[in-house]
């Protein structure tokens, strides 16, 4: 295996237009990185997720920002259900439809599943550092569960009222958000990462 390469810039461009993602990920990266920017402010464009797989559309989002001359970070997430082979895994977020109701999403999962005994999931969390040389360092977090129904919780977003982790009671959406952020696949993403490239 190679050397992983280390971010050794002052400023680290995080690639997404969603505020909301930005202050989360400089939270998390503070230490490492005299300063955060986004796509906002560098007005650059999200490109389309055209990827297959979590792994490509982080690593395609990453190197378009890096292309504009900076170190830059991108995620992508999404829950895989492997009784729905893998669904809806990419397309996590357009199952919400356009209104991003993840009511209608999270019904969908659980009428894929009726009459199937494997109701087993995973969230997962690929993140991709690129440099405007075209290098990237990228890695995969998970998080394991299980699927519940009717969903329970209002604390979390997207899936969480539906997903227990493995060796819990409560759904994402019950649990205190910091005792989840200890165990999912986000901080599992980061602690790699921050192993890899920041230490
Ligand atoms: P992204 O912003 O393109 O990565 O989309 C991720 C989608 O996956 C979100 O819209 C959620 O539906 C789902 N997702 C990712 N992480 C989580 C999580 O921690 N809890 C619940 N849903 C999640």
């Amino acid at each position: 295996m190679t050397t992983p390469r280390h971010f050794t810039g002052d400023t680290l461009v995080i690639a997404t237009h969603n505020p909301g993602k930005v202050r989360e990920i400089a939270d998390l990266l503070r230490p490492y990185a005299k300063s955060f920017k986004s796509n906002i402010e560098l007005g650059l464009p999200e490109p389309e997720e055209t990827g297959l797989t979590f792994v490509a559309n982080a690593e395609l989002k990453a190197l378009a920002a890096a292309k504009a001359g900076h170190i830059a970070l991108a995620d992508d997430s999404g829950l895989v259900v492997p009784a729905l082979g893998g669904d809806p895994g990419i397309y996590s977020a357009r199952w919400a439809g356009p209104t991003k109701d993840f009511r209608i999403a999270m019904q969908k999962v659980e009428d894929g599943l009726a009459g199937k005994a494997d109701r087993s999931a995973y969230f997962v969390c690929a993140l991709s550092l690129a440099w405007p040389d075209g290098h990237m360092e990228t890695v995969e977090g998970r998080c394991y569960g299980t699927l519940v129904w009717p969903p329970r919780g209002e604390k979390g977003f997207g899936y969480d009222p539906m997903f227990v982790p493995d060796g819990h009671d409560l759904t994402f959406g019950e649990m205190d958000p910091a005792k989840k952020h200890e165990m999912s696949h986000r901080a599992d993403a980061f602690r790699q990462l921050v192993e890899r490239c920041f230490r």
